[in-house]
Order: structure tokens, then C-alpha cells, then sequence
């Protein structure tokens, strides 16, 4: 099948203060890759990968990886309106980073009414955690995850360990809120785009060689 087809497209926004690993995370995520030097983002990054929800069902995510340094705050701040996910980060080793995970949160919250975004929380660096060099425990992060109504995950983009799980946790829970009606698919708004019924007509003969057809792209394509 074809990469480039795809039923939906997830614009996703990566948040959270500077150097927690909000790019490692991407970079190990789509190019399975860790780089350990400093590499802060420029204003704001842009990936994209491939996942598929359910057989037949392929979403594009679109990844906008933000600068966590303040200067570049009035750039990036242009994304959130978009987005229809947000992975929360902080680092387990960083207290600051975990304190400013309230204020991420409802400056995005604020930003972007009427529209909402899903977030997950995602603690990062739980490599760094064998050398006793944790400052948050998990029960707070835990805690914190439940007062914002959000999932929480342990991750580390250096080992790899849990960051598909987390990017496939917050799509799917993306994915079930366009099936739910959680989320609104509205004119104007790009936070979740629709293939082109040409694109999607190309699929589905596509899928019926192999049999398994799209199970809904009813909200999306009418
Ligand atoms: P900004 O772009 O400035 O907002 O930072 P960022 O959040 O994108 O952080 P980045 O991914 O650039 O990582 C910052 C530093 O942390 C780099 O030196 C990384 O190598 C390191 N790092 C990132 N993830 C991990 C991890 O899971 N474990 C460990 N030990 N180090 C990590
Ligand atoms: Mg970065």
C-alpha cells in the first residue's frame, strides 16, 4: 500500500520546557534515532510518521516540535490553535519542568477555545532514574496527570523505552474522540483533516484486494 494515502491527519504539538527532550522524543519516535548532544529547537520543527489505528484506518501525524525557551513563546504559541494533540513534558530529574506543566497546559487550554486538545503527560529521562537522579516521583506525576483528566507515561527517548506507546496512546485517544464526537470536526480548523475523496476512492480499491475495508471514515468523509 501506498504511504503517502492516508483517512486523517493529526496535527499533534510537543510541549514543555527546554531541553526535557521533546525533539529526542520525535527524533527516536519517527527515525528511531538518539542524539545525546544539545540541539535546542529553533522556533518550531516539523515531522510527520505514519500509524495505523485500526486495519485499514491510516493516520498522518503531523508532529510541530516546539522551542521550550521563552524567547521563542510568541512563535509557537501560533500552533496550538491547530492542534488536536499535545504531548505534556517535563523531566523526571528537572523539578522546574514538572512545576511549569500546569502553566503549558492552560496556556494552551486558553489559546486555543473554542477548539480543545487532548494531552498526555509524559515524564521523560526515566533512563536517568537507575542513578537515583529522579526528582519527581511518580505518584505526583500521577496525580498531577489526574487533576489535568490526562493519561500519564514514563518514557525515555535514549533507551526508546515506552515512546511508541506514548505517541500511539494519545493517537488513539484522538482517533476514539473523532469516533466518540469528543472531537468536533469543523470548517476552518486543522487540527484533524480528512483525505481527498479521490485519495480515499484509491484506497478503498486498494483494501479490497487485501479484503479489510476502512471501518469509518463516516464523521470524516460523509
Ligand atoms: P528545546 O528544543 O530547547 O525546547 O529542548 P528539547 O525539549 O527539544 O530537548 P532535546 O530533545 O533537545 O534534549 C535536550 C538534552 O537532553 C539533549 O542533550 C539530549 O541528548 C538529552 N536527552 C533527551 N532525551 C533524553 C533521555 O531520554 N535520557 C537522557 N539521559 N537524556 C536525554
Ligand atoms: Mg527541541
Amino acid at each position: 500500500m501506498d504511504l503517502t494515502l492516508w483517512q486523517y491527519q493529526f496535527r499533534i504539538i510537543m510541549l514543555g520546557d527546554s531541553t526535557v527532550g521533546k525533539s529526542s522524543l520525535l527524533k527516536r519516535y519517527t527515525e528511531d534515532l538518539f542524539l545525546g548532544s544539545i540541539n535546542e529547537t529553533v522556533g518550531v520543527d516539523f515531522y510527520v510518521h505514519f500509524l495505523e489505528v485500526e486495519p485499514g484506518v491510516r493516520v498522518k501525524l503531523q508532529f510541530w516540535d516546539t522551542a521550550g525557551q521563552e524567547r521563542f513563546r510568541s512563535v509557537t504559541r501560533s500552533y496550538y490553535r491547530n492542534s488536536v494533540g499535545g504531548l505534556l513534558v517535563f523531566d523526571i530529574t528537572n523539578r522546574a519542568s514538572f512545576d511549569h506543566i500546569k502553566e503549558w497546559h492552560s496556556e494552551v487550554c486558553e489559546h486555543v477555545q473554542p477548539h480543545r486538545v487532548l494531552f498526555i503527560l509524559v515524564g521523560q529521562k526515566i533512563d536517568r532514574d537507575e542513578n537515583k537522579e529522579r526528582a519527581v516521583s511518580r505518584e505526583e506525576a500521577e496525580k498531577l496527570a489526574g487533576q489535568m483528566g490526562v493519561p500519564y507515561v514514563e518514557a525515555s527517548a535514549k533507551t526508546g523505552h515506552n515512546v511508541r506507546e506514548a505517541f500511539e496512546l494519545l493517537t488513539r485517544r484522538v482517533y476514539q474522540g473523532i469516533l466518540s464526537g469528543e472531537v468536533e470536526l469543523q470548517e476552518g480548523w486543522d487540527g484533524v483533516k480528512c483525505a481527498a475523496p479521490q485519495a480515499l476512492r484509491l484506497q478503498r480499491s486498494s483494501l479490497s484486494q487485501t479484503s479489510t475495508a476502512p471501518k469509518n471514515d463516516r464523521k470524516c468523509c460523509g
